[in-house]
Protein backbone atom coordinates (compact mmCIF):
# COMPACT_ATOMS: atom_id res chain seq x y z
CA UNK A 1 0.00 0.00 0.00
CA UNK A 2 1.22 3.23 -0.93
CA UNK A 3 1.33 6.03 2.14
CA UNK A 4 0.75 9.92 1.43
CA UNK A 5 3.61 12.35 0.23
CA UNK A 6 5.09 13.63 3.37
CA UNK A 7 5.08 17.56 3.95
CA UNK A 8 8.71 19.05 2.94
CA UNK A 9 8.38 20.09 7.07
CA UNK A 10 8.23 16.95 8.59
CA UNK A 11 10.77 15.52 5.65
CA UNK A 12 13.44 17.47 6.86
CA UNK A 13 12.64 16.64 10.22
CA UNK A 14 12.46 12.87 10.28
CA UNK A 15 15.32 12.58 7.60
CA UNK A 16 18.17 14.08 9.83
CA UNK A 17 20.21 10.97 9.15
CA UNK A 18 21.31 11.01 5.79
CA UNK A 19 24.97 9.20 4.88
CA UNK A 20 27.28 9.05 2.17
CA UNK A 21 29.02 6.06 2.47
CA UNK A 22 33.06 6.46 2.96
CA UNK A 23 32.26 9.94 4.30
CA UNK A 24 30.89 12.98 2.28
CA UNK A 25 32.66 13.60 -1.37
CA UNK A 26 31.78 17.53 -0.97
CA UNK A 27 34.83 19.86 -0.17
CA UNK A 28 33.11 22.12 2.37
CA UNK A 29 30.34 22.08 5.23
CA UNK A 30 28.71 24.15 3.34
CA UNK A 31 28.63 22.36 0.01
CA UNK A 32 27.91 18.96 2.33
CA UNK A 33 25.23 21.01 4.04
CA UNK A 34 23.73 22.41 0.40
CA UNK A 35 23.40 19.04 -0.62
CA UNK A 36 21.32 17.04 2.35
CA UNK A 37 18.64 20.28 1.83
CA UNK A 38 18.88 19.21 -2.33
CA UNK A 39 18.11 15.64 -1.36
CA UNK A 40 15.56 16.27 1.22
CA UNK A 41 13.86 18.41 -1.17
CA UNK A 42 13.97 15.85 -4.22
CA UNK A 43 12.57 13.22 -1.91
CA UNK A 44 9.74 15.62 -1.57
CA UNK A 45 9.40 16.98 -5.01
CA UNK A 46 9.59 13.05 -6.27
CA UNK A 47 7.18 11.97 -3.97
CA UNK A 48 9.44 9.10 -2.95
CA UNK A 49 6.51 6.97 -0.78
CA UNK A 50 6.34 3.94 0.36
CA UNK A 51 4.07 1.68 2.77
CA UNK A 52 1.66 3.82 5.22
CA UNK A 53 4.87 4.16 7.88
CA UNK A 54 6.95 7.41 8.34
CA UNK A 55 9.88 7.76 6.07
CA UNK A 56 13.29 7.82 8.60
CA UNK A 57 16.12 7.35 6.92
CA UNK A 58 18.01 6.89 3.29
CA UNK A 59 20.75 4.32 2.14
CA UNK A 60 22.75 5.96 -0.92
CA UNK A 61 24.87 3.88 -3.19
CA UNK A 62 26.96 5.28 -5.47
CA UNK A 63 26.66 4.59 -9.43
CA UNK A 64 29.25 6.55 -11.05
CA UNK A 65 32.84 6.03 -11.34
CA UNK A 66 32.72 9.94 -10.46
CA UNK A 67 34.52 10.04 -14.08
CA UNK A 68 32.55 13.32 -14.51
CA UNK A 69 31.28 16.00 -12.27
CA UNK A 70 28.41 14.94 -10.99
CA UNK A 71 27.55 12.55 -8.37
CA UNK A 72 24.80 10.15 -9.00
CA UNK A 73 23.14 8.24 -6.18
CA UNK A 74 20.59 5.34 -5.78
CA UNK A 75 18.83 6.41 -3.49
CA UNK A 76 16.65 3.56 -1.12
CA UNK A 77 14.15 5.19 1.32
CA UNK A 78 13.56 3.42 4.51
CA UNK A 79 10.07 3.68 6.52
CA UNK A 80 9.02 2.88 10.12
CA UNK A 81 10.62 2.36 13.55
CA UNK A 82 13.74 0.52 13.26
CA UNK A 83 13.51 1.51 9.25
CA UNK A 84 10.93 -1.73 9.46
CA UNK A 85 10.17 -1.63 5.48
CA UNK A 86 12.36 -0.30 2.35
CA UNK A 87 10.48 1.69 -0.64
CA UNK A 88 11.56 1.23 -4.11
CA UNK A 89 14.98 2.95 -4.73
CA UNK A 90 15.45 5.81 -7.36
CA UNK A 91 18.33 7.59 -8.81
CA UNK A 92 19.68 10.95 -7.79
CA UNK A 93 22.14 12.65 -9.54
CA UNK A 94 24.05 16.22 -8.20
CA UNK A 95 25.92 18.18 -10.56
CA UNK A 96 26.86 21.29 -10.51
CA UNK A 97 24.04 24.29 -11.52
CA UNK A 98 24.99 24.88 -15.12
CA UNK A 99 25.40 21.21 -15.76
CA UNK A 100 22.61 19.44 -13.70
CA UNK A 101 20.11 22.68 -15.28
CA UNK A 102 20.96 21.87 -18.98
CA UNK A 103 20.17 18.09 -18.10
CA UNK A 104 16.71 19.17 -16.87
CA UNK A 105 16.30 21.31 -20.19
CA UNK A 106 17.06 18.53 -22.78
CA UNK A 107 15.10 16.39 -20.53
CA UNK A 108 12.06 18.83 -20.85
CA UNK A 109 12.75 19.86 -24.49
CA UNK A 110 14.00 15.92 -26.11
CA UNK A 111 13.39 13.55 -23.84
CA UNK A 112 10.11 13.52 -22.00
CA UNK A 113 7.19 13.58 -24.31
CA UNK A 114 9.67 12.30 -27.20
CA UNK A 115 11.32 8.95 -26.46
CA UNK A 116 9.02 5.80 -25.72
CA UNK A 117 8.64 5.94 -22.32
CA UNK A 118 10.18 1.78 -21.76
CA UNK A 119 13.45 3.49 -23.30
CA UNK A 120 14.23 6.44 -20.51
CA UNK A 121 13.47 7.18 -16.84
CA UNK A 122 11.21 9.21 -15.32
CA UNK A 123 12.57 12.49 -14.21
CA UNK A 124 10.59 12.82 -11.00
CA UNK A 125 11.83 15.69 -9.52
CA UNK A 126 14.21 18.67 -10.07
CA UNK A 127 15.75 21.50 -7.49
CA UNK A 128 18.62 23.56 -6.99
CA UNK A 129 20.52 25.37 -4.41
CA UNK A 130 23.41 28.11 -4.63
CA UNK A 131 26.04 25.54 -6.57
CA UNK A 132 24.48 22.58 -7.21
CA UNK A 133 21.36 21.30 -8.99
CA UNK A 134 19.82 17.59 -8.33
CA UNK A 135 17.34 15.63 -10.64
CA UNK A 136 15.71 12.63 -9.42
CA UNK A 137 15.23 9.81 -11.87
CA UNK A 138 13.31 6.48 -11.61
CA UNK A 139 16.05 3.42 -10.93
CA UNK A 140 16.10 1.99 -14.48
CA UNK A 141 16.73 -2.00 -14.87
CA UNK A 142 16.65 -2.27 -11.46
CA UNK A 143 15.84 -6.26 -10.67
CA UNK A 144 16.97 -9.58 -11.50
CA UNK A 145 15.04 -12.12 -13.17
CA UNK A 146 13.74 -13.48 -10.09
CA UNK A 147 12.45 -9.79 -9.08
CA UNK A 148 14.79 -9.04 -6.80
CA UNK A 149 16.51 -5.45 -6.64
CA UNK A 150 20.09 -5.06 -8.10
CA UNK A 151 22.40 -3.52 -5.99
CA UNK A 152 23.73 -1.55 -8.99
CA UNK A 153 21.97 -1.75 -12.71
CA UNK A 154 23.50 -4.07 -15.77
CA UNK A 155 24.62 -1.68 -18.44
CA UNK A 156 25.75 -2.44 -21.91
CA UNK A 157 29.39 -2.00 -20.39
CA UNK A 158 29.01 -4.87 -18.55
CA UNK A 159 27.31 -6.93 -21.05
CA UNK A 160 30.34 -6.27 -23.18
CA UNK A 161 33.22 -7.17 -20.54
CA UNK A 162 31.40 -10.22 -20.62
CA UNK A 163 31.38 -11.05 -24.25
CA UNK A 164 27.33 -10.98 -24.52
CA UNK A 165 27.29 -9.37 -27.22
CA UNK A 166 23.47 -10.28 -27.58
CA UNK A 167 22.53 -7.19 -25.85
CA UNK A 168 24.09 -5.13 -28.26
CA UNK A 169 21.42 -6.10 -30.79
CA UNK A 170 18.76 -5.92 -28.24
CA UNK A 171 20.25 -2.06 -28.08
CA UNK A 172 19.72 -1.77 -31.81
CA UNK A 173 16.55 -2.76 -32.11
CA UNK A 174 14.91 -1.66 -28.58
CA UNK A 175 16.81 1.67 -28.70
CA UNK A 176 18.09 2.77 -32.18
CA UNK A 177 14.42 1.30 -34.12
CA UNK A 178 12.14 3.77 -32.39
CA UNK A 179 14.42 6.33 -33.09
CA UNK A 180 13.90 6.29 -36.15
CA UNK A 181 10.65 7.91 -35.70
CA UNK A 182 11.43 10.86 -33.29
CA UNK A 183 15.24 12.02 -32.89
CA UNK A 184 16.22 10.17 -36.24
CA UNK A 185 12.75 10.75 -38.44
CA UNK A 186 13.30 12.69 -41.58
CA UNK A 187 11.85 15.77 -39.68
CA UNK A 188 15.08 16.57 -37.54
CA UNK A 189 17.26 16.28 -40.61
CA UNK A 190 19.18 19.47 -41.46
CA UNK A 191 22.64 20.03 -43.34
CA UNK A 192 25.22 21.72 -41.79
CA UNK A 193 28.14 23.57 -43.76
CA UNK A 194 31.51 22.11 -41.96
CA UNK A 195 32.23 18.67 -40.06
CA UNK A 196 35.03 19.29 -39.11
CA UNK A 197 34.09 22.48 -37.02
CA UNK A 198 31.59 20.26 -35.29
CA UNK A 199 33.96 17.68 -34.16
CA UNK A 200 36.27 20.38 -33.36
CA UNK A 201 33.82 22.17 -31.13
CA UNK A 202 32.45 19.01 -29.32
CA UNK A 203 35.34 16.99 -28.55
CA UNK A 204 38.92 19.32 -28.53
CA UNK A 205 39.13 22.13 -26.21
CA UNK A 206 41.20 23.89 -29.35
CA UNK A 207 43.63 22.99 -32.35
CA UNK A 208 46.24 22.46 -29.67
CA UNK A 209 45.02 19.44 -28.00
CA UNK A 210 44.09 18.09 -31.37
CA UNK A 211 48.16 17.92 -31.58
CA UNK A 212 48.53 16.83 -28.10
CA UNK A 213 46.03 14.33 -28.87
CA UNK A 214 47.87 12.93 -31.82
CA UNK A 215 51.39 12.84 -29.92
CA UNK A 216 49.60 10.21 -27.95
CA UNK A 217 48.28 8.66 -30.75
CA UNK A 218 51.73 8.17 -32.64
CA UNK A 219 52.78 6.96 -28.88
CA UNK A 220 50.53 4.38 -28.84
CA UNK A 221 50.96 3.44 -32.02
CA UNK A 222 54.99 2.95 -32.06
CA UNK A 223 54.14 0.85 -28.60
CA UNK A 224 51.93 -1.57 -29.69
CA UNK A 225 52.16 -1.54 -33.68
CA UNK A 226 56.00 -0.67 -33.48
CA UNK A 227 55.31 2.24 -35.60
CA UNK A 228 58.05 5.18 -37.05
CA UNK A 229 57.05 8.56 -37.72
CA UNK A 230 58.48 9.35 -40.87
CA UNK A 231 57.62 12.62 -42.99
CA UNK A 232 54.59 13.57 -41.02
CA UNK A 233 53.69 10.03 -41.47
CA UNK A 234 53.09 7.08 -38.97
CA UNK A 235 54.75 4.00 -40.83
CA UNK A 236 53.84 0.04 -39.82
CA UNK A 237 55.64 -2.25 -41.21
CA UNK A 238 54.83 -1.52 -45.43
CA UNK A 239 52.26 0.31 -44.64
CA UNK A 240 51.61 4.17 -44.12
CA UNK A 241 49.03 6.46 -42.62
CA UNK A 242 48.51 9.98 -43.04
CA UNK A 243 48.51 12.24 -40.02
CA UNK A 244 44.69 11.97 -38.26
CA UNK A 245 44.56 15.97 -37.24
CA UNK A 246 46.12 16.86 -40.66
CA UNK A 247 43.77 14.71 -42.58
CA UNK A 248 40.59 16.19 -40.48
CA UNK A 249 41.26 19.71 -40.76
CA UNK A 250 42.19 19.80 -44.47
CA UNK A 251 39.25 20.34 -47.07
CA UNK A 252 37.26 18.13 -49.02
CA UNK A 253 39.59 16.64 -51.46
CA UNK A 254 37.06 16.46 -54.37
CA UNK A 255 35.21 19.87 -53.92
CA UNK A 256 38.71 22.12 -52.18
CA UNK A 257 35.81 23.21 -49.60
CA UNK A 258 34.24 22.67 -46.51
CA UNK A 259 32.90 19.14 -45.70
CA UNK A 260 29.19 19.54 -45.27
CA UNK A 261 27.11 16.85 -42.70
CA UNK A 262 23.83 16.03 -41.82
CA UNK A 263 22.75 16.02 -38.30
CA UNK A 264 19.51 15.18 -35.98
CA UNK A 265 18.47 15.40 -32.69
CA UNK A 266 21.38 12.73 -30.58
CA UNK A 267 21.49 11.37 -27.36
CA UNK A 268 24.92 12.49 -27.48
CA UNK A 269 26.79 10.81 -25.09
CA UNK A 270 25.61 7.56 -25.79
CA UNK A 271 28.43 5.74 -24.49
CA UNK A 272 28.13 2.21 -23.00
CA UNK A 273 27.61 3.14 -19.47
CA UNK A 274 24.36 5.24 -20.24
CA UNK A 275 22.40 2.11 -21.66
CA UNK A 276 20.96 -0.13 -18.80
CA UNK A 277 19.72 -3.52 -20.30
CA UNK A 278 17.50 -5.26 -18.54
CA UNK A 279 16.82 -9.36 -17.73
CA UNK A 280 14.97 -10.30 -20.83
CA UNK A 281 12.43 -12.41 -18.16
CA UNK A 282 10.95 -8.51 -17.05
CA UNK A 283 10.75 -6.60 -20.44
CA UNK A 284 10.62 -7.03 -24.33
CA UNK A 285 13.22 -5.07 -25.49
CA UNK A 286 14.27 -3.66 -21.47
CA UNK A 287 17.25 -0.68 -23.21
CA UNK A 288 16.92 1.93 -20.59
CA UNK A 289 19.43 4.94 -21.78
CA UNK A 290 20.36 7.88 -18.96
CA UNK A 291 22.35 11.13 -18.65
CA UNK A 292 20.55 13.49 -21.32
CA UNK A 293 23.43 16.31 -20.47
CA UNK A 294 24.93 16.53 -24.08
CA UNK A 295 21.21 15.31 -25.61
CA UNK A 296 20.92 17.88 -28.56
CA UNK A 297 21.68 18.31 -32.49
CA UNK A 298 24.87 16.74 -33.57
CA UNK A 299 26.16 14.59 -36.57
CA UNK A 300 23.78 11.54 -37.63
CA UNK A 301 26.01 8.99 -37.17
CA UNK A 302 27.45 10.48 -33.69
CA UNK A 303 25.37 8.11 -31.53
CA UNK A 304 25.90 4.80 -32.83
CA UNK A 305 29.66 5.89 -33.25
CA UNK A 306 29.91 6.05 -29.83
CA UNK A 307 28.28 2.44 -29.26
CA UNK A 308 30.93 1.48 -31.54
CA UNK A 309 33.65 3.02 -29.69
CA UNK A 310 32.33 1.60 -26.25
CA UNK A 311 32.79 -1.85 -27.75
CA UNK A 312 36.37 -1.19 -28.82
CA UNK A 313 36.52 0.44 -24.93
CA UNK A 314 35.17 -2.42 -23.08
CA UNK A 315 34.77 -5.95 -25.31
CA UNK A 316 36.72 -8.65 -23.67
CA UNK A 317 40.39 -8.95 -25.05
CA UNK A 318 40.21 -11.64 -27.84
CA UNK A 319 43.36 -10.75 -29.72
CA UNK A 320 46.93 -9.64 -29.93
CA UNK A 321 48.02 -6.38 -30.78
CA UNK A 322 48.67 -7.56 -34.62
CA UNK A 323 45.59 -9.15 -34.80
CA UNK A 324 43.89 -5.76 -34.00
CA UNK A 325 45.82 -4.18 -36.60
CA UNK A 326 44.39 -6.79 -39.19
CA UNK A 327 40.74 -6.84 -37.57
CA UNK A 328 40.64 -2.77 -37.61
CA UNK A 329 41.49 -3.15 -41.30
CA UNK A 330 38.56 -5.49 -42.45
CA UNK A 331 36.70 -3.72 -40.38
CA UNK A 332 37.80 0.31 -42.11
CA UNK A 333 37.29 -1.23 -45.48
CA UNK A 334 33.79 -2.50 -44.54
CA UNK A 335 35.31 -6.50 -45.52
CA UNK A 336 32.79 -8.86 -43.86
CA UNK A 337 34.65 -11.92 -44.19
CA UNK A 338 35.08 -12.64 -40.54
CA UNK A 339 34.79 -15.83 -39.91
CA UNK A 340 32.12 -14.97 -37.24
CA UNK A 341 34.66 -13.15 -34.99
CA UNK A 342 31.88 -11.60 -32.43
CA UNK A 343 33.98 -8.06 -32.23
CA UNK A 344 34.18 -7.53 -35.97
CA UNK A 345 30.56 -8.79 -36.40
CA UNK A 346 29.21 -6.65 -33.51
CA UNK A 347 31.25 -3.51 -35.02
CA UNK A 348 29.75 -4.63 -38.78
CA UNK A 349 26.26 -4.27 -37.55
CA UNK A 350 26.47 -1.15 -36.09
CA UNK A 351 27.90 0.27 -38.99
CA UNK A 352 24.90 -1.59 -41.20
CA UNK A 353 22.70 0.03 -38.66
CA UNK A 354 23.72 3.21 -39.59
CA UNK A 355 24.20 2.75 -42.77
CA UNK A 356 20.79 1.57 -43.30
CA UNK A 357 19.09 4.49 -41.45
CA UNK A 358 20.79 7.25 -42.65
CA UNK A 359 23.28 5.83 -46.00
CA UNK A 360 20.62 7.46 -48.57
CA UNK A 361 21.42 11.04 -46.72
CA UNK A 362 24.25 11.22 -45.51
CA UNK A 363 27.88 10.54 -47.00
CA UNK A 364 30.03 6.86 -45.79
CA UNK A 365 33.24 9.04 -45.59
CA UNK A 366 31.63 11.29 -43.05
CA UNK A 367 31.50 7.90 -40.99
CA UNK A 368 35.09 6.95 -41.30
CA UNK A 369 35.52 11.42 -40.28
CA UNK A 370 33.84 10.86 -37.35
CA UNK A 371 35.60 7.52 -35.97
CA UNK A 372 38.78 9.21 -36.84
CA UNK A 373 38.09 12.10 -34.90
CA UNK A 374 36.38 10.46 -31.86
CA UNK A 375 39.33 8.00 -31.53
CA UNK A 376 41.61 10.70 -32.02
CA UNK A 377 39.62 12.21 -28.79
CA UNK A 378 39.72 8.79 -26.70
CA UNK A 379 43.37 9.51 -26.64
CA UNK A 380 42.87 11.88 -23.88
CA UNK A 381 41.21 9.71 -21.74
CA UNK A 382 43.12 8.34 -19.09
CA UNK A 383 41.59 5.43 -17.90
CA UNK A 384 41.90 2.76 -20.76
CA UNK A 385 43.06 -0.44 -21.14
CA UNK A 386 46.08 -1.45 -23.25
CA UNK A 387 43.95 -3.37 -25.41
CA UNK A 388 40.89 -0.73 -26.01
CA UNK A 389 44.06 2.01 -26.73
CA UNK A 390 45.21 -0.26 -29.35
CA UNK A 391 41.83 -1.10 -30.63
CA UNK A 392 41.86 2.80 -30.92
CA UNK A 393 44.71 3.50 -32.09
CA UNK A 394 44.38 0.94 -35.10
CA UNK A 395 40.74 2.85 -35.91
CA UNK A 396 41.76 5.49 -35.76
CA UNK A 397 44.82 5.24 -38.47
CA UNK A 398 42.26 3.20 -40.95
CA UNK A 399 39.49 5.39 -40.78
CA UNK A 400 41.96 8.02 -41.52
CA UNK A 401 43.51 6.60 -44.18
CA UNK A 402 39.87 5.93 -45.88
CA UNK A 403 39.30 9.37 -45.18
CA UNK A 404 42.10 10.71 -47.23
CA UNK A 405 41.63 8.23 -50.25
CA UNK A 406 44.40 6.44 -49.30
CA UNK A 407 42.85 2.47 -49.69
N1 LIG B 1 17.79 6.23 -13.81
C1 LIG B 1 18.81 5.41 -13.62
N2 LIG B 1 18.57 4.12 -13.30
C2 LIG B 1 19.58 3.26 -13.05
N3 LIG B 1 20.88 3.60 -13.13
C3 LIG B 1 21.19 4.86 -13.47
C4 LIG B 1 20.18 5.84 -13.72
N4 LIG B 1 20.79 7.01 -13.99
C5 LIG B 1 22.12 6.78 -13.93
N5 LIG B 1 22.37 5.49 -13.62
C6 LIG B 1 23.70 4.85 -13.46
O1 LIG B 1 24.58 5.81 -12.92
C7 LIG B 1 25.68 6.05 -13.83
C8 LIG B 1 26.07 7.52 -13.77
O2 LIG B 1 24.96 8.34 -14.12
P1 LIG B 1 25.06 9.43 -15.26
O3 LIG B 1 25.52 8.75 -16.50
O4 LIG B 1 23.78 10.14 -15.32
O5 LIG B 1 26.19 10.39 -14.70
P2 LIG B 1 27.61 10.79 -15.29
O6 LIG B 1 27.72 12.22 -15.12
O7 LIG B 1 27.83 10.21 -16.64
O8 LIG B 1 28.64 10.09 -14.37
P3 LIG B 1 30.03 9.41 -14.80
O9 LIG B 1 30.55 10.15 -16.02
O10 LIG B 1 30.90 9.56 -13.62
O11 LIG B 1 29.72 7.98 -15.14
C9 LIG B 1 25.16 5.61 -15.19
O12 LIG B 1 26.23 5.23 -16.02
C10 LIG B 1 24.25 4.44 -14.84
O13 LIG B 1 24.99 3.26 -14.69
MG1 LIG C 1 27.01 8.89 -17.88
Amino acid sequence: MMGSVPTPRKISHMLADIRFPGGTPFRTAREHAEVLTLIRRLVVSAGVVGPDLPLVAVTLEPLNGGRSAARVYKLTPHFGPGRLAKGPPVVIKIASRVQGLSEKVNYDKYVRRVLPAACRPDLLGFGQTRAFAGLCYSFAGGSDSSGRSRPSPNTLTDCLRRGDVAALKRVLRGFFDPLRDTWYGPAQLRTVSDIARRYRDRYFTGLRAMADAERTLLACAARYFKARHENGRCVIGGLSFPSPRATLLAPDATSGRKRPYRSCILHGDLNSDNIIIADLANHASGVTVVDFQKTGRGHVYEDLIHIEESVRINYRRDASFGDILEKERLIALGRRRFRNDPYCVSIRKIRDTAFGYFGCVEDETNYHFAIAAIGLRLMQALDLTHIARARITASTLWATKVLAGET
